[in-house]
């Protein structure tokens, strides 16, 4: 699908691994992320088709959502957007945001929301742990495994500030953030845990 929408993941991915290369001639996809940008995850090196959420599976999350006209739908840590490109496509009264930390990931991805005609998706390049960061409202959150424990746990508590305003979801691929919120954020009640699709559970706020 990347290939035939004309999404330039690999070029920009083998770029950024020849970079961090320079830097660490030995590294491996733990270790590039953190060493090219400050400490921060950004999963050089990573299969490509692992780093990024299938768009069929995209699908299938919106699908079980059973997402309603003018809902907001935000990505952590968003890679070049496929979830942006299943809304901008196929969700035509919904908007997404999706913030990323890599900033040849976000323009490749805005280029193709643009080249598409997709005015309600935008990517942003944001540190999600920056001191300064404040979390937009928004009906889902999607976190994939964006970064450290540390880094996500941060995510998570800003969400739940906003879960005390506003009916919210989070959904989750990735046994990290899993691991968290079971661990942690008890707030978070699991609602659908993937059967068939066994790779994502979606989660809504419960609180009293
Ligand atoms: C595993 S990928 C998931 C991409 C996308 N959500 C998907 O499911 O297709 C995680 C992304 O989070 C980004 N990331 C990691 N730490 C981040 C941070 N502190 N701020 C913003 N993005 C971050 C990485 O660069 C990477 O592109």
């Amino acid at each position: 699908m990347d290939k035939i929408l004309g999404l330039r993941v690999k070029y920009i991915e083998e770029m950024l691994v020849a970079e961090a290369q320079g830097f660490e001639p030995e590294g491996t996809h733990e270790t590039w992320g953190p060493t090219l940008h400050q400490g921060v995850q950004t999963w050089i090196g990573l299969e490509l088709q692992t780093l990024q959420t299938p768009y069929s599976e995209c699908f299938r999350i919106l699908q079980l959502l059973k997402i309603k006209p003018y809902q907001h739908i935000i990505d952590l840590g968003a890679a070049y957007g496929r979830m942006g490109i299943v809304i901008g496509g196929l969700y035509i009264k919904n908007s997404f945001t999706g913030y990323e930390y890599v900033k040849s990931r976000v323009d490749e991805g805005n280029r193709l929301y643009r080249e598409l005609g997709f005015s309600r998706c935008q990517l942003l390049q944001q540190d999600l742990f920056a001191q300064n960061f404040e979390l937009p409202m928004a009906d889902v959150y999607f976190i994939y495994d964006y970064g450290q424990v540390e880094h996500i746990d941060h995510t998570l508590r800003q969400i739940e500030k906003i879960a005390y305003k506003r009916p919210v979801k989070v959904v989750v691929r990735g046994k990290f953030t899993k691991q968290i919120i079971s661990d942690f954020h008890p707030w978070l009640e699991l609602k659908y845990e993937g059967k068939h699709e066994e790779f994502f559970s979606i989660y809504t706020a419960y609180i009293v």
